[in-house]
């Protein structure tokens, strides 16, 4: 199964991104998960959509080619970040690379919610039309206090988020296979 993981910040030390590293190492066995890059993509801009930038067309394509997404975001001022709502807004238009594309969520935050409401508006965006995605019902993975479940090598140890996080990946799995049936 081919997995690629969009991670809603661009810092080279994003925690979430860590965390999407971490389920890359760990569940290799299980899917071949692609970390993709939000920071090359230009601001969407609808004069230029039928032409898009290479950028553009090789992030959606890298989208279009896999089996699912792993969404794994953090908050920013109460919502998602502006470089995950971009890449969103590019793939809700022209080809609709998410349409019918399974997808799962999981997300982190300094703050004790652990991005929540990032989560809950993302959830209401998937259902939108331009995306159209069939996500992972419960399973709902809020890791708060983020900074403080990392060693200093930056490796993931809070041991019981990793338990949970097997248990939601393996029902993500269980529930993956139903729909590629
Ligand atoms: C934040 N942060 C934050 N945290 C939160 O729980 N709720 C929020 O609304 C916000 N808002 C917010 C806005 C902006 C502009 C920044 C830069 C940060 C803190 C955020 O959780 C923290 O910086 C995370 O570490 C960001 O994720 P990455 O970059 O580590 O993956």
């Amino acid at each position: 199964m081919k997995i690629v993981a969009i991670v809603g910040s661009i810092r080279k030390d994003s925690y979430n991104l860590k965390l999407a590293k971490h389920i890359k190492e760990r569940y290799a066995e299980k899917f071949d998960l692609e970390i993709l890059d939000l920071a090359p993509l230009p601001m969407y801009n609808q004069d230029i959509e039928l032409e898009a930038p290479e950028e553009v067309l090789n992030f959606k394509a890298k989208v279009k080619a896999a089996d699912a997404v792993l969404w794994v975001t953090p908050e920013y001022n109460s919502t998602i970040p502006g470089v995950l709502g971009n890449a969103i807004d590019w793939m809700s238009r022209v080809d609709k690379v998410m349409n019918g594309k399974p997808s799962m969520i999981i997300g982190s935050s300094m703050g004790i919610l652990g991005s929540v409401k990032a989560q809950m508006h993302l959830r209401d965006i998937l259902f939108a039309s331009g995306l159209n995605s069939p996500l992972l019902p419960g399973n709902e993975v809020y890791i708060g206090a983020v900074h403080e479940k990392f060693n200093e090598q930056g490796r993931f140890i809070h041991e019981d988020t990793i338990g949970f996080l097997d248990t939601v990946i393996a029902n993500f799995e269980n529930w993956m296979k139903q729909i590629l049936k």
